[in-house]
């Protein structure tokens, strides 16, 4: 017989996913609306007053701090009927440049459920989606969800745990950044570094577009290029460092991709691959982290890889253990983990 008890728990486990699928809606907006900026530090603050500083209408200016109240993003004092964002809550919500804010990962959210369609289509066709077929939304999402993690460890931490290499980037060397996106990390590679030459590749070509637009924007010199091309296509050879951030198992050859890394590569030069933090078993991934990897590795990952010859369709969710056997597959001697944040492992690879 069906224990009661156990479908109430589990019915009030989904009631909060609901909850958590309708508030995210509300924080975007939140955000867009210049909310968060507005109350962090501010102290407390009423609906009016917070509507007021962000020239806002006051009504539905005092709906939303509803959902946030009752969600624990802010908090309420009955007696002033005013509103706080504690502190706590600022580099999450209110700071784009810290490494845990989190707003960009609901743009993310946002295209999979304009996606819905063309992902379930996955299921029944098991054709995949190629990068650039999904929602805008996704592109500028996970490049604001991804470089403040790039920004505060790329240099400081990932680079500078692969003995050797800051030395050579710094003296001046040749970087490849493959399935490079927006460009965020090519661009943070070639501002630390203005010795070196960065090249970014990536399939996709309004990616690259707005990676060159990125590099104007942020006033590069001429130490940084992008190419439209296939991560088994460059031409450029004799690289001291190629990175792979987030997109290896994006890619439909991983093998083929990480073997033309390592023609690419000089004899002494090193991989740096970032991927997604993982278990070697779904069984040790029962986190919300893992979940949400999962999520979008369903909808864009697996699909992306399957669009792709081969389609090896790693996942988001891969793994070091299965991650290192596509290295030594693709002749990489040496796979080590040089690092690891939260969200992420990161693997050196070499030649020797
Ligand atoms: C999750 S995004 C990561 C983008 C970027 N590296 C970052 O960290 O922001 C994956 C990227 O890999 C690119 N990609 C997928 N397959 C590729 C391939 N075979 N060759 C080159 N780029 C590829 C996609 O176009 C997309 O820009």
């Amino acid at each position: 017989m069906t224990d009661m008890e156990q479908v109430e728990a589990f019915a009030g486990q989904v009631v909060g996913d609901v909850a958590a699928a309708l508030s995210g809606v509300m924080t975007n907006i939140g955000h867009k609306l210049g909310l968060y900026k507005a109350m962090a530090g501010a102290g407390a603050l009423t609906s009016g007053a917070r509507a007021k500083t962000t020239d806002l209408h006051e009504r539905p200016a005092r709906e939303w701090p509803g959902n946030h109240t009752a969600g624990g993003y802010v908090t309420y004092d009955a007696a002033t009927r005013t509103y706080t964002l504690p502190d706590a809550h600022v580099p999450v919500l209110a700071d784009p440049d810290s490494p845990v804010f989190l707003i960009p990962a609901l743009e993310v959210a946002a295209s999979l459920w304009l996606d819905e369609d063309k992902i379930t289509d996955v299921f029944r066709t098991g054709e995949g989606i190629a990068w650039g077929e999904h929602h805008h939304r996704l592109f500028c999402g996970s490049e604001a969800l991804f470089r403040p993690g790039y920004k505060a460890s790329l240099v400081a931490d990932w680079i500078s745990a692969m003995p050797g290499v800051e030395e050579k980037l710094q003296a001046g060397a040749k970087i490849a950044d493959v399935g490079c996106g927006h460009g965020a990390s090519s661009i943070l590679l070639a501002k630390a570094f203005p010795n070196s030459m960065v090249y970014g590749f990536d399939l996709h070509e309004h990616s690259i577009e707005t990676a060159r637009l990125r590099a104007r924007e942020a006033e590069c010199g001429d130490n940084v290029k992008f190419e439209i091309a296939s991560a088994k296509d460059y031409e450029e050879a004799d690289f001291d460092l190629i990175c792979f951030m987030d997109c290896l198992h994006d890619m439909g050859d991983p093998v083929g991709a990480a073997h033309h890394a390592r023609q690419a590569l000089k004899s002494d030069g090193d991989i740096l691959l970032v991927e997604p933090a993982a278990s070697d078993n779904l069984e040790d991934s029962i986190n919300p982290v893992a979940r949400l990897y999962y999520a979008a590795s369903t909808a864009v990952c697996t699909p992306c890889s399957l669009s792709q010859e081969v389609g090896a369709a790693l996942g988001a969710q891969a793994g070091e253990k299965r991650l290192a056997e596509a290295m030594k597959e693709a002749g990489f001697t040496s796979v080590r983990r040089a690092a690891e944040t939260a969200f992420n492992i990161i693997l050196q690879c070499r030649v020797s």
